[in-house]
This record gives structure tokens, sequence and C-alpha cells, in this order.
């Protein structure tokens, strides 16, 4: 499994040869404007939520991609099958057998509107169960406790959690996620994009480290082997 930071909470995903892109935002990103938007290829498109920097670039993908599959909750889903997209729609709780892996939508505490005002269901994030590597990627969320229900579950290999803090969890938080998720092996998402969300590197590396853990900041484009 290949992972590409997109920058923000966008991810490219590479499982053999399927592709998958989550959360894209990449046109609004002036930190990201090395990236080619054009040139990314997806088979699946996966939603955490509907907010504008979750979702921003979802038709331009579309439109180099018109076979992709949007993956998200039931109203997300809804909303772009209206424009005529292809979808597979989900919710909480619920897991899916496809190609590339097993998916679960798992809960988010966090909030859902698309930037036009529509509603976009209640926030979540997937579990990616793939042939080889377990993954997590928590979306837009708090610290709760229910990360202890995934670790039931799921023997993870990577957790993408937020660490920007404001309008996630941040740091400190982040680091007790991993330790109700079980997993040593931790990427950090959805900071430094905008002012409210800058983060200490030094200070978020050092923490993790302290609980054993290896914090991963990618740069944006930057790509991992898992
Ligand atoms: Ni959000
Ligand atoms: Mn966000």
């Amino acid at each position: 499994m290949k992972i590409t930071y997109y920058g923000h909470a966008c991810l490219g995903i590479e499982i053999e040869d399927i592709r998958l892109i989550v959360d894209p935002f990449i046109s609004g990103n002036p930190k990201a404007k090395h990236i080619d938007l054009e040139a990314i290829r997806a088979d699946y498109i996966l939603l955490t939520h509907a907010h504008g920097d979750h979702v921003l670039d979802v038709e331009a993908i579309v439109k180099n991609n018109p076979e992709a599959v949007i993956v998200s909750n039931a109203e997300i889903t809804d909303y772009y099958a209206d424009k005529g997209f292809q979808t597979h729609p989900m919710n909480h709780g619920g897991s899916w057998k496809f190609d590339f892996g097993k998916l679960k939508y798992t809960i988010a505490i966090h909030s859902s509107s698309f930037p036009d005002g529509t509603y976009g269901g209640q926030p979540g994030g997937f579990v990616i169960e793939s042939k080889n590597k377990n993954i997590y990627i928590a979306g837009d969320t708090a610290l709760t406790y229910d990360f202890k229900l995934i670790a039931m579950r799921t023997k993870l290999d990577l957790a993408i959690l937020p660490i920007g803090n404001n309008f996630t969890m941040g740091i400190d938080d982040a680091v007790i996620a991993s330790e109700f998720l079980e997993c040593d092996k931790v990427m950090g998402y959805h900071y430094d994009t905008f002012g409210y969300i800058e983060i200490d590197h030094e200070y978020a590396v050092k923490r993790f480290y302290e609980k054993g853990k290896d914090l991963m900041l990618l740069s944006i484009g930057e790509a991992i082997e898992l």
C-alpha cells in the first residue's frame, strides 16, 4: 500500500493497481500549488464529511475520472448522485468488501454540511482492511473513547489522525487517540494549512516519541510505502 500526502486532509492511496483519493482539497490549498490536480487518477473517492476543505475538488477529479465511485455517508453520496456521479452510500458502523479490501465507515465527532448549506449527514472516518495492511483515516474528529472500539476489531498498521487543533483534536489528544487505537505508527494531517491549525512540528514528534510512537509529518506530495 502506497500513501501520498496531498496536503491538509487529502490522501492518495494505492492498493495494488487500485487508486483511492480521500477528501480532495488541492486547488484551494496555497501550500499544495505544486500538486497537479489534473494528473490525479482515482477509481474511488472517499469522503469523510461535506466541509469544503474535504470536498472542494470532487468535481474536478470526477471530470478526469468519470468512472470514479464516491464512497461516503448516504447524504453525501445522494448529493453527488444527483449530479450524475457514481456513488456507494454507507453509514456509521457499516462495512463493505470492495476490490481494494474491506472498508468501514466509522464515527467522528465533528459537523458536516456542504459549502452551499446542504446537510451532509454525520461526519465519519474510514478503516481500510486491505490484503496486507490495515489503516485508519480518522477524518475531522475530537478525541473520543470510541477509538478503543476500532482497536477491538482491527489491528492497525497506521493511524492517520488530525493534529491541527481548533477544528479537530490537537497533538496531545491525538497521542491519547493513538493509545486507544493501539497503534504505534501515526501520520498527522489537517495541520498547517491555515492560521488556526499551525502546529509546532518538533513538539508534536517529541510528544509521540515519549509514548513510544512514531509520528510522520510528510511534505505535501511525499509518499510512504506500507
Ligand atoms: Ni471539517
Ligand atoms: Mn476540515
